[in-house]
């Protein structure tokens, strides 16, 4: 309508071609200074170091990863801000222009293909490199070790087969440096998540099933093991230790752990009375080991996720024992919570076992 293009005053309102000449010059100045913002995106998500040490030869194949993803995401992003705030600052309103529009846009073909090719290569691109990478870091190894980790509120338990039938229990997971191993992760309750972030591989523990991953851990020191999915009160405090050790430190371990699992005497045809020690420690294979969660001198334990048994049942008696193991929310250590401790040890341990283990406990405790 010829009326709107007027003002109160009645002067015609300016076209922005009179207003201001358009030009290609702002077309080079965004360029550069998207080329500038963008050399200096790259260069700070490469320098920051975003992630804990690399401890596996599958880390720095996913490190990798992110690097690539970085330069190439930071451009994107980098080029899409500016634009926008470009575009903000330089085609904002000025005085005299408050009636004006701009030139009739209808679309541009050439344009609406370049912005939809460029993203549709870049993804196809990084799928199939990010593809390549995970089929490289799950392939089988020559010569791997089969490593079950079982999750339990709220301790991890590793079980290393052995080829004369006993596995090794325990809760620390030992790794030799450089040797492939390959996790098979299961859980006894609910949902947990096995992840040593060192080693950049993460996968749940879901009852029922078997799922797995493979690891060759390339760098000796102990990173922390987490579990990775809400799974109770204690998840915060599902936290244990990897050691990565040389092959003759590996080998030592495998040699003691495997001396008390041996029976304490020939007890005959039978089978052995069960060893409070080696329950603490190993548990039966139903449980979790008592040691996992809580620190107890006289088994070498240094758990945390529970009550210090050195202090909570000094001097104390079976009956207290047996009560802490069989309805553990009786009597609360100041500083824990209720419902951490799982109810159903009672039900875990046959009653031998857990005698065996009370009197132990009594004897390691001192009363
Ligand atoms: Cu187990 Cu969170």
């Amino acid at each position: 309508m010829a009326e709107e293009e007027t003002t109160r005053e009645g002067a015609r309102a300016k076209t922005p071609e009179e207003v201001r000449p358009r030009g290609q010059a702002s077309i080079a100045q965004m360029l550069i200074i998207g080329a500038i913002a963008s050399a200096l995106g790259i260069a700070l998500g490469l320098i920051i170091d975003w992630f804990p040490p690399a401890a596996s030869t599958q880390a720095n194949r996913i490190d990798t990863v992110y690097d690539v993803l970085i330069v190439v995401s930071v451009p994107v992003f980098v080029l899409v801000t500016v634009v926008v705030l470009f575009s903000v600052w330089k085609f904002r309103q000025r005085p005299g222009e408050e009636l004006a529009d701009g030139p009739p846009i209808h679309g541009n073909t050439r344009l609406e293909v370049v912005w939809t090719a460029i993203p549709a290569i870049l993804l196809v691109a990084l799928c199939t490199y990010a593809y390549v990478v995970l089929t490289d870091i799950e392939e089988a190894k020559a010569g791997e070790t089969r490593i079950n980790v079982i999750g339990q509120q709220f301790a991890w338990t590793f079980e290393y087969p052995q080829a004369d039938g006993k596995p090794i229990r325990s809760n620390q997971l030992y790794l030799e440096e450089g040797h492939p191993v390959r996790f098979f992760v299961k859980s006894r309750d609910v949902i947990h998540d096995f992840w040593v972030p060192a080693f950049r591989m993460k996968i749940d523990a879901v009852p029922g099933i078997e799922t797995s991953y493979r690891v060759t851990p390339n760098r000796l020191g102990r990173y922390p093991v987490v579990c990775a999915e809400l799974c109770g009160l204690g998840h915060a405090l599902m936290r244990q230790t990897a050691h990565v050790v040389s092959s003759e430190d590996y080998a030592a371990w495998a040699e003691k752990q495997r001396q008390p699992a041996e029976p304490a005497a020939g007890g005959g045809g039978g089978g052995a009375a069960p060893d409070g020690k080696t329950l603490f420690t190993q548990g039966n294979g139903q449980s979790t080991a008592c040691g996992a969660c809580h620190t107890l001198a006289d088994a070498g334990t240094s758990a945390s996720t529970g009550p210090d048994l050195d202090q909570g049942l000094k001097g104390r008696d079976a009956a207290f024992i047996r009560q802490s193991i069989v309805d553990p929310d009786a009597v609360i250590t100041q500083g824990y919570n209720a419902g951490i401790m799982p109810k159903d040890f009672a039900q875990q341990l046959s009653p031998e076992e857990l005698d065996a283990l009370v009197s132990y406990l009594e004897k390691a405790t001192g009363g």
